[in-house]
């Protein structure tokens, strides 16, 4: 069993305090203990005890209360954490920070810390781009502590610009990724393909398939959660663009390959889990194809095969394929994994309604080309993800 994780949340004054309760509480739900520490004005905004109720443990705001413990408070919850966030960051927090100054317990628990820092700033437009504090923030960044930008939108004070907390999920989950262990795919470069390609007929119809995009999305972030490098080329889909990788968004089928091979090279490990369409419309019409009386014949030509392109380029990259399959599934994906020059293929049953297409998730069963089957029960895409890694990863290591 992995261990608990701490996070100290420092809570700095500002009208988003209320939402770092939000933070908390998703923390929570992740099995992650939560001290909290606020500064004397973030308690103006929210009690204490609304922080204290949602973490399930005291509440620090004065430096020389009576100590509970026989413990320096500051001290021990600087080397308790393994991580501190830093939610709603005022200027002021940043400012003091980044000059070195500790003159409460937030400011000096973040200087006695050993653990990652990660700063979520939220405040008036104008002050968020006032150079002091942007030289502030560029000064700790270069010293190592973590952003997470704010968003833009209508302020409390009315004003509309940069300087909105970041959305709460969003915070969340930055915290949840960056504890996530083991970071076993630092120092790799991952590229992982997701969704349908599409193939306009004319400007208004185009064909396309049924893939969401989620088996994809979810390679991704678990690549990124272990410590990877990640690019992530995807078509159209509905999921959120996901935070810490690179994200190219494209149509076609010569896109995805172009953005494919502007990556390849330098990529240790490739995953092409789209649903790549092999035909495009013979002759695109530039206008509306208007309707007639009879029947309507179009004609599809076939497009590239960018996996078995892959394939034939292929010098030291692990090069990964799915296979969808509705009949014969291990025999086909055997048959493509050899076509393709592949080192492995996940074999899956798309006719399946629980694990099928857009469904959360996946069975499947991942062959080597040494023709090593292993068949996995029904589980989510992350964590067929993940067995995936695990599995490539034991490779890389032999
Ligand atoms: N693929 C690709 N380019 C294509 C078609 C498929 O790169 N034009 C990739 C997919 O991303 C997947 C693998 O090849 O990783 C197998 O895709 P699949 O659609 O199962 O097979 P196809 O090769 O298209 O064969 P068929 O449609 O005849 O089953």
């Amino acid at each position: 069993m992995k261990q608990q994780k701490t996070v100290v949340v420092g809570v700095s004054g500002g009208v988003a305090v209320y939402k770092t309760l939000d933070v908390i509480s998703r923390l929570r739900k992740a099995d992650i203990n939560v001290h909290v520490i606020m500064t004397e004005a973030a308690t103006e905004f929210v009690t204490p005890l609304s922080f204290q109720s949602l973490s399930q443990n005291m509440v620090i705001h004065n430096m020389f209360e009576e100590p509970r413990a026989w413990e320096i408070q500051h001290i021990s919850l600087a080397k308790k954490a393994d991580l501190m966030l830093i939610a709603p960051a005022t200027a002021n927090i940043i400012g003091k920070v980044a000059n070195g100054i500790a003159d409460d317990m937030l400011s000096t628990t973040i200087m006695a810390t050993k653990a990652p820092v990660i700063f979520a700033p939220a405040m008036n437009t104008n002050m968020y781009n006032n150079p002091i504090v942007k030289d502030n923030i560029r000064k700790l960044k270069d010293y190592g502590y973590g952003f997470i930008e704010p968003a833009s939108g209508r302020l409390a004070c009315g004003d509309v610009g940069d300087g909105k907390l970041a959305d709460t999920e969003l915070i969340a989950e930055r915290v949840i990724s960056a504890l996530y262990e083991p970071k076993d795919l630092m120092g790799l470069k991952v590229l992982v393909t997701a969704g349908p390609t599409i193939s306009a007929i004319d400007p208004v119809r185009f064909i396309t398939n049924r893939s969401t995009g989620k088996m994809g999305y979810a390679i991704a972030e678990e690549a990124r959660d272990r410590g990877a490098e990640v690019v992530l080329i995807t078509g159209p889909s509905n999921l959120q663009p996901p935070f810490g990788m690179k994200v190219k968004q494209i149509n076609t089928n010569e896109e995805m390959l172009n953005a494919v091979l502007e990556e390849y090279d330098s990529c240790d490990i490739v995953i092409k889990s789209a649903a790549v369409a092999d035909y495009k419309a013979k002759n695109y019409s530039s206008e509306k194809i208007k309707k007639g009386s009879g029947d309507l014949v179009l004609e599809f030509t076939r497009d590239n095969d960018i996996l078995k392109n892959l394939g034939d380029k292929k010098k030291n990259q692990i090069l990964i394929g799915f296979a969808a399959e509705s009949n014969e599934i291990l025999q086909n994906a055997k048959e493509k994994l050899g076509k393709k020059n592949l080192d492995y293929i996940v074999a899956n049953d798309i006719t399946s309604k629980e694990t099928g297409f857009g469904s959360d998730n996946n069975k499947v069963t991942i062959i080597s080309k040494t023709g090593e089957a292993i068949e996995l029960e029904s589980m989510s895409k992350r964590l067929v993800g993940q067995e995936l890694f695990n599995i490539v990863l034991k490779h890389i290591n032999n």
